[in-house]
């Protein structure tokens, strides 16, 4: 029998994009309210490619929590990354490590996705840098895509593994890296069989919808994000790793807002804003699966490990109870259409116990 709520430790977001500004202010309390602390994103406009604008981005963050959701007992941490680039200093990556604000370093192969096009051209540009996080065990963070143009939309994960990320982990064997957004079961396969120190994040939308749902009667912006999603049969071999309680497979919702109208356009934004409704939707697919009891590990445990931070110790809840997710939440200038938008779910986030 299914439980009527689940309780479990306050979980993390290992992959979120909180965006700046007003829009920052629109999405931060949705991640909050669920979330202690959150792998953020670097890719700003300008990218967040220093020490010192991590500490001044962190400190947005911090400030555009609502006074009203810290009374209540919210808090939140960001965990800040900086943006690789082909001339990252390897005094950036000392500084990073002697202070606690920032926590992994993301690569972005230039051109792979949004606000990118700083990202690195060629990783060979960026050896004394990745010397110095292996030395001194600095997190890489990886969107695992080529960026050829001739390689199929739909095969630039699987490519990138052989291209890229194996002939990476041969030079930096004890490179600590985390696999972004995995999307394919080569991916799955390759992270759950390979030696050394790597993890990845999975989505909520890689487990629960295939690219079917791109097309499902017409075309769904709002079902288009990048790495971009793939045939069930990926799908499933997604599920199948989340669920099995391996370590190396943890939450990372890569909630990534854009306004509805940049979404809904005649050359749309890749991402899912996934914020408001990312456990629920977890839970959704854990429980498809008759895997609830692995959901407290994928969302709260694997995480902080593998980071090597302290696991929460607040508790969060979420009762089975049908509710239908909302159409739109404001934005600046607009609307944030949420994942699942219309879609009747099995359960609600009710809070902090
Ligand atoms: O869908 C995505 N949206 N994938 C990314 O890699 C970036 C993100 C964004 O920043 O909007
Ligand atoms: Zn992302």
């Amino acid at each position: 029998m299914n439980p009527v709520e689940l309780t479990i430790t306050r979980p993390d977001d290992w992959h979120l994009h909180l965006r700046d500004g007003d829009m920052l202010h629109a999405v931060l309390p949705f991640t909050a309210r669920q979330f202690a602390r959150a792998i953020v994103m670097p890719n700003l406009q300008p990218p967040v490619t220093t020490v010192q604008q991590a500490q001044a981005y962190a400190a947005r963050i911090a400030a555009a929590l609502p006074p009203a959701m810290v009374e209540q007992g919210y808090s939140f941490q960001p965990l800040m990354t900086l943006y690789l680039t082909d001339q990252t200093p390897a005094d950036e990556i000392h500084r990073a490590v002697d202070g606690d604000v920032v926590h992994a370093v993301k690569l972005y192969p230039a051109g792979a996705t949004t606000h990118s096009d700083r990202g690195v051209t060629n990783l060979a540009h960026c050896t004394a840098a990745l010397e110095s996080m292996q030395r001194l065990g600095l997190p890489l963070c990886i969107h695992g895509e080529v960026t050829d143009s001739n390689v199929d939309v739909f095969d630039r994960e699987a490519v990138f593994i052989d291209q890229v990320l194996i002939p990476l982990r041969h030079r930096f064997p004890e490179l600590r890296i985390v696999f972004e957004h995995i999307t394919t079961r080569h991916a799955a396969d390759y992270v759950r069989d390979a030696d050394g120190s790597i993890a990845a994040t999975i989505t909520p939308q890689h487990l629960l919808y295939n690219r079917n749902s791109i097309f499902r009667g017409g075309l769904r912006p709002h079902m288009y994000c990048l790495p971009v999603l793939k045939r069930e049969e990926h799908r499933q071999a997604l599920v199948a790793v989340a669920t099995s309680g391996s370590p190396r497979f943890f939450l990372g919702t890569d909630s990534a807002p854009h306004e509805r109208t940049t979404k809904e356009s005649s050359c749309g934004c890749a991402g899912c804003f996934s914020a408001p409704v990312a456990l629920e939707l977890y839970a959704e697919a854990f429980e498809a699966v008759g895997a609830l009891d692995r959901l407290e590990a994928f969302s709260s445990f694997y995480g902080p490990d593998f980071y090597r931070l302290p696991r929460n110790t607040s508790t969060v809840r979420l009762q089975k109870a049908e509710r239908e997710v909302e159409a739109a939440f404001p934005c600046p200038g607009g609307s944030l259409v949420p994942l699942a938008s219309g879609e009747r779910l099995g359960w609600r986030f009710s809070g902090l116990v």
